[in-house]
Formats: C-alpha cells, structure tokens, sequence
C-alpha cells in the first residue's frame, strides 16, 4: 500500500516515535511505501513531503519534535482546500492517510474521510485531554519536566520565604497541572475545570505558614480562570483554529497572592519546555504502540477510526467519538487534590 503521514498542531515528545514504528511495521510487513507530508495540512495543500523510508527514520526514536515538522494549518478556513488536499492526496496514488494530531488536526481527517479519504488517526496532545483515550504520548514526557521544575522550585521558595506560583500548560483540561502538582507535593493545584477562588487559595497558603511552613507552591494550568473572568492570554492573536494565545495566569496570581497576604510572590511559567526534548521511556512506548496499531488499521481497511489506549489495550474508536468533546480531569483525580488542599475553591 501507499501510506501518507503527517503531524499536526502543537508537537509533543513522541511524535518521531509513531512515525519509526509505523514505518517499520508497514516496510517489514507489508512492503507498504510511505510519503511524509511537511508541516501538517500545509504539506497537502503545497504538496511538500519527504521520503519516509527504513533510512529516513532510523535514529529518531529518541529525537523529541517531529521530522515531519507541523503548523496548525485550518484547511476549513482555505477556499478550496479539502478539493485541493484531494487532489494532492490522489497525485500521490495513496491508500491511506495516517494524520498525527489533537482534535483540530483530527477534524481536518474526519471532513476529509467524509470526502472519501481512507484517513487514520493517532492521538496526540501534550493536554491529555482528547476523549476516547486513556493516554496521549507526549503527557508522560510533560508531567516529568514539570515535577522536575515544581521540585527545584521547592528549594528557591524555601531559601527565600516565598511562594511560587508555576503555570504549566493545559487549555482546557489541568492533567498535567494535577499530576505534576500532586507528583512535586505542591500545595494547592488549579485547574481549568473549576473557577479560582482566590480568597480560598489565599487562605491556604496562610494556613500553611501558621502551621510551619514558610513557603509555599502554587501549580496552575494556563487555562484556569478566575470567576467572572475570561482565560489570560498573550496579545490578541488567535491560531486558524481560533485559540488565543494563553499565558500569564501565574502572574496575575502571583501579584494578587503577594498583595493579599503580604508574601514575597514570584511566578515562573514553564511554557514550551514541557513539549520540547527527549520523550520518556513511555511514551517512547505508547507512541511506538500507537504507530504499529496505525498500520493494522490502514490493513484492516478500518478508516475514519483513532488508535487509542483503554487501559492497558490498545484499541480504535471513531475519530468523530474522540472529538466530539474534551476529556478533562476525572472525578477520582480531582476528589486526590481535594484531599491534599480541603479548601472549598481551590480545587
Ligand atoms: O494544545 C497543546 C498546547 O501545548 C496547549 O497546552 C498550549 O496552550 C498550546 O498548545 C500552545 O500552542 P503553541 O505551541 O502554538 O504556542
């Protein structure tokens, strides 16, 4: 068979691990040939690829970003341009697209598997929050280099009496903020699922000092809001999918924890060195796992579907079903935090 590839949105740790693993399975197996289209749905739409062969892809296992490079291209928003991927997709005689990417990326595939494309999805997003799965790759590596940062803070608050406030990513769903909040013991963790109270968070961090400590950490997902108000966001730029720029979270807290309790405040936003560097040793997993059940799809004739992970198994689901809404943080996760920091609104 002749299989595309391409990799779209935010990269995520991982990335080169699908692609390697897809292609071996698909050479060794099948004698299938494969055709890597730069840069997301910008490579369709331009017709840019790249060869992806046995040689093309040996030495990436380990390699964070993707070779395939991305770009959060909107073929919805480009006259003409589900005709115009066809076209390109047909010029290169494929029988099957496999499309890397979150649920803009994944809705692309599904307007164009509804076109009649054979398209195949693999769930990436570092937000964990795609619905469906129970795992992204990508969200491992993320958690990791976040724990890191809140157990360096630990030091530097101590040594200076101060509490912290860290913003990790997560647009709409705080995985990584509870995760790496309840991994790295920080003492109160904020999410986009529920509004900050900030006289809550306030309250917990001076009962923290009356009881013996003398710093504090503050884990915040850059999507959480404060009652009444909308998301932070850097500048009023939006991508072709519409989502702002977020940012600056941390910051706002950070001044109104310092002004409310008179505690030295200093916020560090950990930003895109979550998504950058060497995947971990799971993911590199997962991803491998995702990238061979790609191919078994693509051979199965099983199109418009999703890889995806429930429990330990690997397994498919519509591609329509893992986008119709985001999967933010459990119940069970959240009811943790709660018994971590009982304030009423802070988590
Ligand atoms: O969607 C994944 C994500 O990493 C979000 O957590 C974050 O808001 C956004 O992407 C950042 O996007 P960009 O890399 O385009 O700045």
């Amino acid at each position: 068979m002749r299989i595309g590839m391409l990799t779209g949105g935010g990269d995520c740790p991982g990335l080169n691990a699908v692609i390697r693993a897809a292609v071996r399975k698909g050479i060794l197996h099948h004698g299938d040939e494969f055709v890597g289209f730069m840069e997301g749905w910008r490579g369709v739409l331009d017709d840019v690829t790249m060869p992806l062969t046995l040689e093309t892809t040996s030495g990436i296992l380990h390699r964070g970003g993707t070779i395939l490079r991305s770009s959060r291209t909107n073929v919805k928003k480009i006259p003409g341009g589900f005709e115009k991927c066809a076209e390109v997709l047909a010029s290169h005689k494929l029988d099957a697209l496999i499309a890397l990417g979150g649920d803009d990326t994944q809705s692309i595939s599904l307007a164009l598997a509804e076109r009649g494309v054979n398209c195949v999805g693999v769930p990436k997003t570092i937000d964990n929050d795609l619905s469906g799965t129970d795992a992204c790759f990508g969200f491992d590596t993320a958690v990791s280099i976040a724990t890191e940062a809140v157990d360096r803070l630990h030091s530097t608050a101590e040594a200076h009496n101060r509490v912290i406030v860290c913003e990790v990513m997560g647009r709409d769903a705080g995985w990584i903020a509870v995760t790496s909040g309840i991994a790295g013991g920080a003492d109160v963790i904020l999410v986009p699922e529920l509004p900050i109270d900030i006289e809550d968070v306030c309250r917990l961090v001076k009962y923290r000092r009356e009881h013996g400590k003398k710093f504090s950490i503050v884990v915040v997902a850059e999507g959480a809001k404060l009652p009444e108000a909308d998301q932070v966001v850097l500048g009023t730029a939006v991508d072709s999918f519409g989502h702002a720029r977020l940012s600056g979270i941390g910051q706002v807290l950070a001044e109104e924890i310092e002004k409310r309790t008179g505690y030295e405040t200093r916020s560090v936003n950990l930003g895109h060195t979550q998504r950058g560097g060497t995947p971990s040793a799971y993911d590199r997993m997962l991803a491998t796992r995702y990238g061979v059940a790609a191919i078994d799809l693509v051979h199965a004739g099983k199109f418009g579907q999703l890889v995806v992970l429930r429990g330990t198994e690997i397994t498919h689901i519509p591609i329509a079903e893992a986008i119709a809404k985001t999967r933010t943080v459990s119940e069970d996760l959240l009811a943790v935090v709660k018994s971590l920091q009982p304030l009423a609104g802070a988590v």
